[in-house]
């Protein structure tokens, strides 16, 4: 399905709950505030089988929240997987269980992680996340390998003065123990979630100049299209591994290049991080089995509420 831009809608993004352990200095709460009960878990398979079937798409990411602080995600995952319509089913995570989920979580079926690790320093690692758990998390990621994820990806927002300094570092550590990073440029958080304007101009870093480093020293450069045309950027590092550097960018380009629909934990679908209040929220429609023409009419409608934003 295309939205009026001609944009494609090709993955889903699902956040299963909005509980989290951590408290991120600059969390987006994906773009919402639930204002009703969580999806059951019936609920949650039920929706990723008719999103599935009206989109004919094959990418799913769960997400939060925190999606491993929800006690069923483990069921959930095998569940969706076992539809056998998502040939490829990823997570984002803050790496805190995955020392202890990462094999149940690979045998359910997940395929790909992407883990949030913005410092490899104790005090700054608790300064964004205000959480002390970086060596937990570095044994999480550590299991998490050995179990077998491949790519694993490592999300690293840039902020100035509090972890830009680092990124010489993060890129070697990444190189080193085969880990794809992902460098965010922060962004503002959306107008549903409430601003925080002043955290943002204090330290907000712009990637551009960063991406023409990269450039410059790139052994190999490819654009990801349907993934909001982010760059990929393959580097030696001075220690000579090779690191491959994905850029994230809130821009035209990021809007132009956005192929995915939102599902928030209350079922609330939407079509941008930025305008959850444009959503759906379809928790009735699943309580009240709608017939299938019904749910394709609130689909259709969702993303044809999608529009660039930036
Ligand atoms: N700017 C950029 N990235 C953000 N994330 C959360 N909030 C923001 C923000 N304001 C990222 C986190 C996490 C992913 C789910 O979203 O780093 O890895």
């Amino acid at each position: 399905m295309k939205d009026s831009c001609n944009r494609e809608i090709k993955h889903l993004r699902f956040s299963i709950t909005s509980k989290c352990n951590f408290n991120c200095i600059y969390c987006d709460k994906e773009g919402f505030i639930p204002k009703t009960a969580e999806l059951t878990v019936e609920e949650i398979v039920k929706l990723c089988r008719i999103l599935g079937e009206i989109l004919k798409i094959t990418r799913i990411k769960f997400t939060g929240g925190e999606p491993l602080c929800r006690k069923e995600v483990i069921e959930i995952i095998k569940r969706v997987s076992d539809l056998g319509l998502y040939k490829d089913i990823s997570l984002t995570t803050n790496g805190f269980f995955l020392a202890e989920k990462a094999r149940q979580l690979k045998e359910a079926g997940l395929n790909r992680i992407n883990v949030s690790l913005g410092s490899l320093h104790s005090a700054t690692y608790e300064r964004i996340y205000g959480s002390n758990a970086l060596v937990r998390v570095l044994e999480g990621l550590k299991i998490a390998k050995e179990a077998g994820f491949d790519p694993i990806k490592i999300n690293f927002v840039v902020l100035k003065e509090i972890n830009d300094m680092e990124l010489t570092d993060m890129i070697e550590f990444c190189g080193k123990n085969g880990f794809v990073l992902q460098l965010i440029e922060l962004h503002q958080i959306s107008k549903e979630v409430g601003g925080n304007g002043s955290f943002y101009n204090r330290h907000h870093v712009d990637l551009n100049p960063i991406i023409n480093e990269l450039e410059k020293k790139a052994i190999e450069i490819r654009t990801r299209g349907s993934m909001q045309n982010r760059k990929v950027f393959k580097i030696k590092t001075p220690k000579e591994n090779i690191a491959v550097i994905e850029t994230i960018i809130p821009s035209h380009e990021f809007c132009l290049g956005c192929t995915k629909l939102r599902v928030g934990c209350d079922g609330n679908l939407f079509g941008c991080l930025y305008r959850s209040d444009l959503g759906k929220n379809v928790k009735d429609a699943l309580k009240n089995h709608y017939s299938m023409a019904k749910y394709e009419e609130i689909v259709r409608q969702v993303v044809e509420s999608r529009k660039p934003y930036y």
